[in-house]
């Protein structure tokens, strides 16, 4: 289990976007195409709704305009970027990888471009990636994307996946930085459940009956979820040193709002410092926190000095989080200030090595 770094140096986000495909599917919609209803989807997942690409778009299409987004949050050009992480479960194909892809139709023509497959759980990664790499000094400004076209390995007349899933994705410049940043990282795979939630038929094994479609046990993911972001929570904060209570935003991932509610009981964190846009997405993978980050800095609740837990989980079965000072945009209002040492503090050393 990956734990925290060992650097002086800050790293921080300095820019993000998000993009979400236009065509939305109501459930209304859904329940024409399997037995399934309005009713029993809101209550089950809390979801009403989600966006799927037009058949012209593929991963890279809806990396393009957040990625755009992101550059130009940060004042920077493609051009200036020397990493490009692309996490995702749905690629434009094999390879060339997406971000190759991204990194050319960006001018990002110095860019290290490569493709991260943690399920869900790739933006997570992505970003403790890319952290330990400008914290390493072996890179100076990265572009972090995460996005899933995940519409297309649905098999549509499954009511049990397809109800779930949405496209969308999301992406952040990351840079060194003054103050962190972030603070914490923490990760984790359990190769075990892999088979709860997976795609046998995609790649070099061979299965007598293959399948192209995502196959997934509801309970056991549901189980593993809810166990999953209350521990990886609770682990990071307690490496940072830092509490519940610390917490102004959490960004869990966006699967289901039972699985949400469920951590956020747990782990005593007042629903108003909860990011929740399932109801408009559904599930977008690896584009799901990102998409929450964007909406939360749309809200106003990023803000300068903000503590920001996120929190995904999903195929492998893979988890992670960060924990990190948010420290663009507007200041926090003084009544609610950031807590004096924790923004300027780099990651501290977990006790005992890194392994939890
Ligand atoms: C999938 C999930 C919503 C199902 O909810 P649930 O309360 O566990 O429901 P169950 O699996 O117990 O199924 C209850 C019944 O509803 C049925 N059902 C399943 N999908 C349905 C749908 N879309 N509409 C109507 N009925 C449905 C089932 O067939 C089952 O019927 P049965 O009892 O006759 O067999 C829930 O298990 C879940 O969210 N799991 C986690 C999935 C996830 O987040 N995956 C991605 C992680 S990154």
């Amino acid at each position: 289990m990956i734990g925290n770094g060992r650097s002086d140096v800050h790293v921080t986000i300095t820019g993000l976007g998000a993009y979400a495909p236009e065509r939305v599917i109501t459930n209304a919609e859904l329940s024409q195409l399997v037995e399934t209803s309005d009713e029993w989807i809101v209550e089950r997942t809390g979801i009403r709704e989600r966006r799927i690409a037009a058949d012209s778009q593929a991963l890279s299409d809806l990396c393009l305009p957040a990625a755009h987004q992101a550059l130009e949050q940060a004042g920077i050009e493609g051009k200036d970027v020397d990493l490009l992480i692309v996490a995702t479960v749905t690629p434009d194909m094999m390879f060339p990888s997406t971000s190759a892809i991204l990194a050319d139709r960006l001018g990002a023509t110095d860019a290290a471009a490569y493709d991260l497959s943690a399920g869900c759980t790739g933006f997570m990664y992505a970003l403790a990636q890319a952290y330990g790499m400008l914290a390493g000094g072996l890179a100076r400004r990265a572009l972090v994307v995460g996005g899933d076209v995940l519409s297309r390995i649905l098999d549509w007349s499954d009511r049990s996946t397809v109800v779930l899933f949405g496209d969308g994705a999301g992406a952040v410049v990351v840079e060194p930085s003054e103050e962190a940043g972030f603070l914490a990282f923490e990760l984790g795979a359990d190769g075990a459940g892999g088979e709860h939630l997976w795609l046998p038929g995609s790649g070099s094994r061979r299965f007598e009956d293959p399948d192209r479609f995502v196959k997934m046990n509801g309970r056991e993911v549901f189980r593993f979820a809810t166990r999953v972001l209350v521990q990886s929570a609770e682990a990071v904060l307690e490496r940072e040193g830092s509490t519940v209570d610390d917490v102004d935003v959490y960004v869990p991932h966006q699967a289901n709002v039972r699985i949400i509610d469920h951590a956020t009981k747990k782990l005593g964190i007042p629903s108003d410092r909860v990011v929740i846009n399932v109801d408009r997405y559904g599930n977008t993978s690896s584009g799901s926190i990102p998409l929450a980050l964007a909406d939360a800095q749309e809200d106003g609740r990023l803000r300068q000095g903000k503590l920001v837990l996120m929190t995904g989980m999903g195929a492998g079965l893979t988890w992670g989080s960060a924990l990190m000072r948010w420290t663009m945009g507007l200041e926090a209002p003084s009544a609610e200030p950031a807590t004096p040492g924790q923004t300027t503090r780099p990651p501290a050393a977990a006790e005992g090595g890194a392994a939890a």
